[in-house]
């Protein structure tokens, strides 16, 4: 029998951050892959940065889902991905030097755009201009990850000058549409002020083409491909990528990456209707970092962010930079859960608070006015002056790592997870306490009723 017909689990499920990333998305999809048959990454691009830890084993994952740390699984590059593809075969090479199989249980969209070294020139040229005209991050400029992102997904908006997996497979096609596009993006390029490189249509023709060969046996319509799954009663796990609070419609906008990483995303960023999924679990770390600029209401620019910080070895999977830390805001967790659809909380990195004497949790936003409100505003304009409206809770001194069951919680920790239920409305079912996987457990019963 399926292990989901033994859970009750639906069949059909998402993983998707309540914040702003780094939430340890990659974590919980391993952990739950073990119940799906085919993991499907819907949104974003190399800007994402999972990371999986298996006994003493680090594995940073990009581009292909956590699923494929696990044997037996169909992974899936679904169409909403933006891939680069030197970047993806980067991530097959390091995998295999690893001994992780990869194979047929890789399957890359043939309609997934592809990013192009000129979507990170552009990236990098645009922010680098912001940087000069404003001089301050969250001031204009995002702060991106510079992997392209953004302009890959302009590309693909704009249709003409975009390029799709599936053209990488087709020498003399490629050329043809590189032989626009090269022109075009040059003087764009330069409009931007950067250090124009000549784009030659042949010589990123076959780079990428040869790129398509290696990439060949993975390329297939994965719209159809994960039908036909479900159809075989196979079970589907839908790995998001970056946030809902970075979702480009739903985000702190213009502070946010450029696709739908809510689950609103999934339908259009896979072919599976929404409605096919019955379970969301919304991962939320136990306090709050970002990376980049935009609004943080809750940010500690003190002894405490750094505390966090270190103790939560808070620096960019994917680029290194240190993250912005503060208290966890659980006004932007309830709008994401509402957004989302979110039906239970994963909650990682409890074990990162232990030793502080009292914690604080966000339960609203006082405007520069002097009122208060309890909602969310996904437009950084309008949240400026914001100012947090806290609960404080008594902290625990106890290091978490080695809890192995909710019983094995300090008290107050049970407390913290508890004001976390009621005020959100949905039950914590898996709580974290550390990188590895087994550094987790299931809690059935509510810890709000256990209070
Ligand atoms: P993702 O992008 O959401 O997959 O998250 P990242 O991998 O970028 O960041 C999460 C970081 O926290 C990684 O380094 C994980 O190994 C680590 N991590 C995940 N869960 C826990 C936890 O419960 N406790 C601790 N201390 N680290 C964790
Ligand atoms: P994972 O999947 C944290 C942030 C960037 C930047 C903004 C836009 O690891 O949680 P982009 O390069 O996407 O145009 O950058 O979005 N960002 C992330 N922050 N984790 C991520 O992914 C992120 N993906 C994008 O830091 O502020
Ligand atoms: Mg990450």
């Amino acid at each position: 029998m399926h292990p989901n017909t033994h859970h009750s689990v639906p069949p059909h499920a998402a993983v998707v951050g309540l914040q702003w990333g780094d939430e340890g998305k990659g974590k919980i999809v391993d952990l739950l892959t073990s119940r799906y048959d085919c993991i499907v990454r819907y949104n974003g691009g190399a800007n994402a940065g999972h990371t999986v830890q298996v006994g003493t084993e680090r594995y940073a994952l990009h581009l292909i889902p956590s699923g494929i740390l696990s044997k037996g699984k169909i992974n899936i590059v679904g169409n909403g991905v933006v891939v680069d593809p030197e970047k993806l075969l980067d991530e097959v090479d390091g995998l295999r030097k690893r001994g992780v199989h990869v194979g047929e249980n890789l399957r890359i969209s043939d309609r997934a755009h592809v990013v192009m070294p000129y979507h990170k020139e552009q990236d990098a040229a645009l922010e680098e201009l912001l940087e000069k005209k404003s001089g301050k991050l969250g001031a204009g400029q995002i702060g991106t990850t510079r992997r392209g992102i953004g302009p890959a997904y302009s590309d693909k908006v704009r249709r003409s000058t975009a390029l799709r997996m599936g053209d990488l497979l087709d020498h003399a096609l490629l050329l043809r549409k590189l032989e626009t596009i090269c022109g075009l993006r040059m003087a764009e390029l330069e409009a931007l002020g950067a250090n124009v490189t000549p784009l030659v249509p042949r010589e990123l023709a076959d780079r990428f083409a040869a790129a398509g060969e290696r990439l060949r046996p993975h390329i297939t319509d994965t719209v159809y491909l994960v039908h036909d799954e479900i159809r075989a009663g196979r079970h589907v796990l839908f790995e998001g990528a970056n946030a809902c609070l970075l979702d480009i419609d739903h985000g702190t906008f213009p502070y946010v990456t450029s696709s739908n990483c809510s689950t609103l995303g999934i339908p259009s960023g896979s072919g599976v209707p929404g409605r096919m999924i019955g379970k969301v679990y919304g991962i939320m770390k136990a306090y709050s970092t970002r990376v980049g600029g935009g609004p943080f209401v809750t940010e500690l620019l003190n002894e405490t962010g750094e505390r966090i910080r270190k103790r939560g070895r808070e620096y960019g999977t994917t680029t290194g930079r240190p993250r912005r830390c503060g208290w966890l805001d659980l006004v932007a967790v309830k709008y994401s859960v509402m957004v989302c659809g979110a039906d239970a909380i994963a909650c990682t990195l409890l074990d990162v608070l232990s030793g502080f004497d009292e914690l604080k949790i966000c339960v609203g936003y006082q405007r520069p006015d002097g009122t208060i409100t309890d909602r969310f505003i996904p437009d950084a304009e309008r949240m400026t002056g914001f100012t947090p409206v806290y609960e404080t809770l008594p902290g625990w001194e106890r290091e978490l790592t080695a809890c192995t069951d909710r019983d094995d919680l300090p008290r107050e920790a049970q407390s913290y997870l508890a004001f976390v239920e009621k005020f959100v409305g949905i039950p914590v079912e898996l709580v974290s306490v550390g990188p590895e996987r087994t550094q987790t457990f299931e809690s059935n019963q509510r810890f709000a009723s256990m209070a």
